[in-house]
């Protein structure tokens, strides 16, 4: 199994879960983080650190999607270990629900 980050994390991107990983598994896109499926010892630490709730075990229900987007954008986007600040209209975009199909961006984030 894996964690995975979901669309909640788009455009909140608040980075407290990269500080916590053991592992340094996340990945940075323009505006929201991925998982490298591969890469994670399924600790469990980051869920719990996440503001927006965005970060899920694959054993929940409808993750198979955001393991393939994790799986596929991590092997694309930069190593973040470090958390750096968050988009300033962060807190506007928390819990709204279809960012995916309207904010999702494929482009890649600065990294470390
Ligand atoms: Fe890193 Fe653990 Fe979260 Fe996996 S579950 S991404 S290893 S902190
Ligand atoms: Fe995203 Fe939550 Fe991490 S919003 S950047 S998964 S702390």
């Amino acid at each position: 199994m894996t964690y995975v980050v979901t669309d909640a994390c788009i455009r909140c991107k608040y980075m407290d879960c990269v500080e916590v990983c053991p592992v340094d598994c996340f990945y940075e896109g323009e505006n929201m983080l991925v998982i490298n499926p591969n890469e994670c010892i399924d600790c469990g630490v980051c869920e719990p650190e996440c503001p927006a709730e965005a970060i899920l075990p694959d054993t929940e229900a409808d993750t198979d999607k955001w393991v393939e987007i994790n799986a596929k954008f991590s092997a694309e986007w930069p190593n973040i270990t470090v958390k750096k600040d968050s988009p300033e209209d962060a807190d506007e975009f928390k819990g709204k629900d279809g960012k995916y199909e309207e904010y999702f961006s494929p482009e890649p984030g600065t990294g470390d």
